[in-house]
C-alpha cells in the first residue's frame, strides 16, 4: 500500500480560489493516475456538517470534522485536499498536530477587496450591507497562517499557475508521480 498519504490543507477567504484550484489539481492528479479525495467546505456543509452555521463554535466543529476525515484518509495512503476557509489558527494547528508531516498548509491568498470584487456568489455584497452577519474578512475574523508550507497568490497567478506550483511542491517532496511527458 502507498504510504504517501498527505493533506493539502487550503485556507483562505471565501472567493480566494480554493475550490477552483482544487478542481484543477484534481484533473491533473487524475491524469497521473493518483488517487485522492477532496473535502470542500461548501460540500461538507451539505452533508457531514449539515445544520452547522458560522459562529466560531460551529466553524470549529466543521473544521475538526474535516481534519478528522482528512487524518483517517491520509494515514491510510489516500491524499486529501481540503478547501474550507478554516479561519482560526488554533484549529488549523490542531489539525497539523494530528497529522504531523502529512499536513501541508497552503495559504490561498487574495485580499478582501479582491474577493469582494470577484464576488462570485454575491455574498460579499450581502456581507457589506449587513444582510449576512459574521462574514469572514468583513465582519468575522480570518487569522492568516504564520508559517504555511506554500503561499498561493491568486491576485497575481492564474489558477493553472497556482496548481502548477502545488504540483511542483508535491513532486519535489516525492508525494505524487511526475507528469507523463507527451
Ligand atoms: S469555515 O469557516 O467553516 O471554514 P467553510 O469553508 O466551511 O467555512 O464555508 C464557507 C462558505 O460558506 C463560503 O464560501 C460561503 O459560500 C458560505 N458562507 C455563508 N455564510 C458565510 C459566512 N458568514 N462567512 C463565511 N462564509 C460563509
Amino acid at each position: 500500500m502507498s504510504d504517501n498519504g498527505f493533506t493539502l490543507w487550503f485556507t483562505g477567504l471565501s472567493g480566494a480560489g480554493k475550490t477552483t484550484i482544487s478542481h484543477i489539481l484534481a484533473d491533473e492528479l487524475n491524469a497521473r493516475g493518483q488517487k485522492f479525495e477532496i473535502l470542500d467546505g461548501d460540500i461538507v456543509r451539505e452533508n457531514l456538517s449539515k445544520g452547522l452555521g458560522f459562529s466560531k463554535e460551529d466553524r470549529d466543529t466543521n473544521i475538526r470534522r474535516i481534519a478528522f476525515v482528512a487524518d483517517l484518509l491520509s494515514r491510510n495512503g489516500t491524499p486529501v485536499i481540503t478547501a474550507a476557509i478554516s479561519p482560526y489558527r488554533e484549529i488549523r494547528d490542531e489539525a497539523r498536530e494530528m497529522m504531523g508531516d502529512r499536513f501541508i498548509e497552503v495559504y490561498i491568498h487574495a485580499s478582501v477587496d479582491a474577493c469582494a470584487e470577484r464576488d462570485v456568489k454575491g455574498l460579499y455584497a450581502k456581507a457589506f450591507s449587513g444582510e449576512i452577519k459574521e462574514f469572514t474578512g468583513v465582519s468575522d475574523p480570518y487569522e492568516e497562517p504564520l508559517n504555511p508550507e506554500v503561499v498561493i497568490k491568486t491576485e497575481e497567478e492564474e489558477p493553472e499557475e497556482s496548481a502548477a506550483i502545488l504540483l511542483a511542491y508535491l513532486e519535489e517532496r516525492e508525494l505524487i508521480p511526475a507528469a507523463v511527458k507527451s
